[in-house]
C-alpha cells in the first residue's frame, strides 16, 4: 500500500512537470517565426508530451491499484470529487496532445497571451485533488 502510494505520487509529480511545462513551451513557440526556432520547440513538445502521457498512465494504474488495495475508499465523496478532478485534468492532457500536434503542422490558432491563461488551468486542478486527498473534507 505505501509503496503504491510512493509511486502514485512519484509518477503524479512527472506527469504535473509536463503539464506545466508544455504550455510554457506554447508560450514562446507562438511568438516564434525562425525555422530554426520553430524545429526546436517542435522536437522540444513532442518529447515532452511522450514522457508525460507515461507519467499520466503510471498515475492512473497506481491509483487503480490502490483502489484494489483499499476498496473502502470507493465509497468516500472525496473520492468521487478527485476522480472528478482527474476526468478534467486527463482532457486538459489530451488538449495538450491536439495543441502540439497543431504546432507540428504549422497551423496553430491562438496567442501567447491565450496559452498564459490556458496554462493556469493544471494549477488549479493540483490544489483541488491535493486538498480532497489530504484534508477529505467529505
Ligand atoms: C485514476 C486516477 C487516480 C486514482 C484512482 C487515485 C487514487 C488514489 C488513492 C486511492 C489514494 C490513497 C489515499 C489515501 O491513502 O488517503 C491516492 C493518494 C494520492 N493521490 Fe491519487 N489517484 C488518482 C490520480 C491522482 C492524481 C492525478 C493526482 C495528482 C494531482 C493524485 C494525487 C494523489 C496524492 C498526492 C496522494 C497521496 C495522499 C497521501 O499522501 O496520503 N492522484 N490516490
Amino acid at each position: 500500500m505505501l509503496w503504491l502510494k510512493a509511486f502514485h505520487v512519484i509518477s503524479m509529480v512527472t506527469w504535473f512537470a509536463g503539464l506545466f511545462y508544455l504550455p510554457r513551451l506554447f508560450v514562446y513557440h507562438a511568438d516564434t517565426a525562425d525555422e530554426a526556432g520553430l524545429v526546436r520547440f517542435e522536437t522540444m513538445e513532442r518529447r515532452l508530451f511522450k514522457l508525460m502521457t507515461i507519467g499520466a498512465a503510471a498515475t492512473v494504474a497506481f491509483g487503480i491499484a490502490l483502489l484494489f488495495a483499499v476498496p473502502a475508499y470507493l465509497h468516500m465523496g472525496w473520492l468521487h470529487a478527485k476522480l472528478g478532478c482527474v476526468a478534467l485534468l486527463i482532457a486538459y492532457h489530451v488538449k495538450c496532445g491536439t495543441l502540439a500536434g497543431d504546432f507540428a503542422r504549422r497551423c496553430n490558432r491562438h496567442n501567447s497571451r491565450w496559452y498564459r491563461a490556458f496554462n493556469e488551468i493544471p494549477s488549479v486542478l493540483l490544489i483541488a485533488i491535493v486538498v480532497l486527498v489530504i484534508v477529505k473534507p467529505f
